[in-house]
């Protein structure tokens, strides 16, 4: 959270001028110091990282069949559904827990027009190759980068992949706006495009051009987010450093693994997931995950159970298990560990010793 003095200063200025939402001028400066921090050209902000999903599949009038991963929060599928498309589940890459482009093109029908991979804990899909795949085929990119927030590439913004990308800023989030979330796009024609999208289709005052729906961010937390901008580069390096703390722990404790970072890659840190083996570590996945609530530790067991387990989505044809192994295996052994910048020494230590002394 912003620190509270700052955060009055500008509800001042908010009160004084009486707008407090529509396109005001804390949206207008959150909207250029993003596009400046992530080094993207245009950008569009939401009131969270969901309606900008619903609002993609929208914006490209996405119809038929949509390629997506299990492995993520369920917004991503419910987005592709809301649509009135159909999800198609690919099992994942167990080496970045990301959409496996080897497996897209064997899923690809006469009724596929797009695919929705996801930056999982922020780490980077492999855009080269989906990129090629659906320029193969004619298929849209929508990338939910819920998770990867300033997250590049060999200096290159992750969020100027594909044709969309979207962003979530929920407290949770590395950088959050208490609820926020945004589109990131290439040009400025999109931009109006969504930007009517967001605002219920309204063009003008009297005219209304697409099927819009309410996505609008006020001005109060506009202010709030340019106030935790300033501190997101310091949030990053130390949540770099309470994973090295993990990983050096961790790194010799037998049945336990977890990603280390990727060469070209500036990570987010914005989680830290472990992997149990069972049989190696001693125990379940389970057991340790209750084992450290016992300690105080509340770990997440983040993504589980898979999208593709939940009642609404196991009767579609690509949700069985035979599918989807790897996404079960990892769903079955990750907990996500405590991670945040303001972690401190003990509690580092107190999470290290639960998962050390078994
Ligand atoms: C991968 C992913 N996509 C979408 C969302 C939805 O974002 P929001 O909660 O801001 O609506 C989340 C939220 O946590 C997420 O983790």
């Amino acid at each position: 959270m912003p620190s509270l003095e700052e955060f009055d200063d500008l509800l001042q200025v908010i009160w004084d001028s009486k707008w407090i939402t529509n396109n005001g001028s804390f949206h207008k400066r959150l909207e250029d110091a993003l596009c400046e921090y992530l080094n993207v050209p245009y950008i569009s902000l939401f009131t969270n990282g969901t309606l900008p999903l619903l609002t993609a599949l929208q914006a490209l009038r996405i119809t038929g069949e949509v390629i997506t991963t299990p492995y993520s929060f369920v917004a991503t599928t419910h987005s592709i559904w809301w649509n009135d498309c159909r999800p198609v589940f690919v099992d994942i890459d167990p080496k970045t827990g990301n959409l496996d482009p080897d497996r897209i093109e064997a899923a690809i029908t006469p009724k596929t027009t797009a695919i929705m991979p996801v930056h999982v804990y922020g780490t980077p899909c492999d855009i080269k190759r989906i990129q090629e795949i659906a320029d193969k085929y004619g298929l849209k990119v929508i990338y939910d980068a819920a998770h990867a927030f300033g997250v590049e590439v060999n200096g290159e913004s992750i969020m100027n992949a594909g044709d969309l990308s979207t962003l979530s800023f929920h407290a949770t989030k590395v950088f959050n706006t208490i609820e926020g979330g945004a589109m990131v796009m290439h040009d400025a024609e999109t931009k109006k495009r969504i930007d009517y999208l967001k605002n219920f289709g309204f063009e003008n005052e009297v005219e209304v051009v697409g099927p819009g729906i309410n996505g609008k961010m006020d001005e109060i937390r506009s202010a709030y987010g340019l106030l935790n901008l300033k501190k997101v580069d310091n949030a990053i390096e130390a949540r770099h450093q309470v994973a090295v703390r993990y990983r050096k722990a961790l790194r010799d404790v037998e049945g336990i693994t977890f990603f280390d970072d990727m060469p070209g890659v500036r990570h987010n840190y914005s989680y830290f997931p472990i992997f149990v083996d069972a049989e190696k570590y001693g125990m379940t996945r389970d057991e340790l995950y209750y084992k450290m609530k016992e300690s105080g530790v509340y770990g997440r067991r983040y993504f589980y159970p898979l999208i593709s387990s939940f009642s609404t989505y196991r009767g579609l044809p690509s949700a069985t298990k035979e599918n989807l192994r790897n996404a079960h295996r990892m769903a079955d052994s990750v907990i996500c560990l405590p991670m945040h910048h303001k972690l401190e020494e003990a509690d580092i230590d107190l999470v290290i010793k639960c998962i050390s002394n078994k």
